[in-house]
């Protein structure tokens, strides 16, 4: 081997750098540094046998040695960038963007016309100072009628065909039946309870219930929301003064309301309120009846016995108490006539609003 006349220097050195500008990848490139670099690369072979020379020659070899695996080393990694430089550019543009493309508009959800409807109302009444309150849809026998002054044997038990369920009361929970509540009434007695006394209760509690009945104006399921206020002095005049300002800005600012004398066993005096028709404006029309009235909802001064059950004494505060239809609220203001579209999940139908 001439390893001091430099004439195989420059072999190993020609042939590295050829064979790096004839790489085309990454891999490529890491064979040529492990044919002439590696362990038993070429160049390394070469390096090992300057050692055996006179210490003369011994210099001037090695540094010739140097020169070029440096030369190697910055060849292969000056190759290395081009490729991957190379390697770039292709994929942008394999990704290039039509600018001029037109979008695609991503499907948007909204609401559903029941939640929009008890959104409304909850707002009203929050804006009036009222809390949103709510309970379970398992109910047991006790809070759905008992606490709400409708013992068994009751008449009014009879207006609510109810779902009795197999369930277990929770441990502390009275004993008795279990059924889907029939009304959201009971939510009534578990807020006065859990308030334990303190003035003022003031709450709306919207949420399912479930009777047996299934026609175009009745479904299984529907919504209703409950209105409870107690506190010292409470009069039937509070209770319509509220229900006036909660139809007008239901229904619009020209609408009345008309209280009709009724029978609920959770309240004395009871009442079933009107709204003047949303559609004809009293004249009368097919929606109304001819009436030119809307019933909306069911109220009256919370009963005695109800305060007592929960855990207020009727000497010291009185309360109004109210019960309205989620679901023809929205009917009215939506004007749909079949209660059912409500519940179908029918696409051509939810979105119509
Ligand atoms: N719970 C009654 C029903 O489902 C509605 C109702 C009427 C609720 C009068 C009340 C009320 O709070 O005072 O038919």
């Amino acid at each position: 081997m001439d390893l001091g006349t430099g004439a195989l220097w420059e072999r190993i050195r020609d042939a590295a750098l050829e064979a790096c500008r004839r790489s085309t990848t990454a891999a490529e490139i890491e064979q040529v540094r492990v044919a002439y670099l590696g362990r038993r690369g070429e160049l390394t072979a070469a390096l090992r046998e300057v050692g055996r020379l006179t210490p003369a020659e011994r210099p001037a070899a090695g540094e010739a040695g140097n020169r070029v695996r440096e030369a190697i080393e910055t060849a292969l990694a000056g190759r290395l960038m081009e490729i991957a430089d190379r390697e770039l550019v292709r994929r942008l543009q394999n990704e290039t963007v039509d600018v001029t493309l037109p979008g695609r508009r991503p499907a948007v959800g909204h609401s559903h016309p029941l939640s929009t409807a008890r959104r409304d109302i909850e707002r009203i009444f929050t804006s009036m100072g009222f809390a949103v309150a709510d309970g379970p849809e398992v109910e047991s026998d006790w809070y759905n009628f008992e606490a709400l002054n409708m013992p068994v044997g009751h008449p009014a038990r009879d207006m609510h065909d109810s779902f009795y369920v197999d369930a277990r009361p929770g441990p502390d929970e009275p004993a008795g039946r279990m059924l889907l509540r029939t009304h959201t009434s009971p939510v009534q007695i578990r807020y006065m309870r859990a308030r334990a006394g303190a003035l003022p209760v003031r709450i709306v509690a919207p949420g399912r219930i479930y009777r047996r009945d299934d026609d175009a104006t009745h479904s299984p399921m529907f919504h209703q929301i409950e209105g409870l206020l107690v506190d010292r002095d409470v009069t039937f005049a509070h209770l319509k003064g509220v229900l006036a300002e909660v139809a007008r800005r239901l229904f619009g600012p020209e609408t009345g309301l008309r209280l009709r004398p009724s029978y609920f066993p959770f309240t004395e005096p009871s009442a079933e309120a009107d709204a003047s028709c949303v559609f004809c404006r009293g004249t009368g029309c097919a929606t109304c009846k001819g009436s030119g009235w809307i019933e909306i909802l069911g109220c009256g001064m919370v009963h005695p016995r109800v305060l007592e059950f929960g855990g207020y004494d009727p000497e010291e505060v009185s309360g109004f108490a109210f019960g309205m239809g989620i679901d023809r609220v929205a009917m009215l203001r939506y004007r749909i006539h079949d209660i059912r579209l409500l519940f179908e999940g029918d696409l051509r139908f939810c979105e119509q609003f």
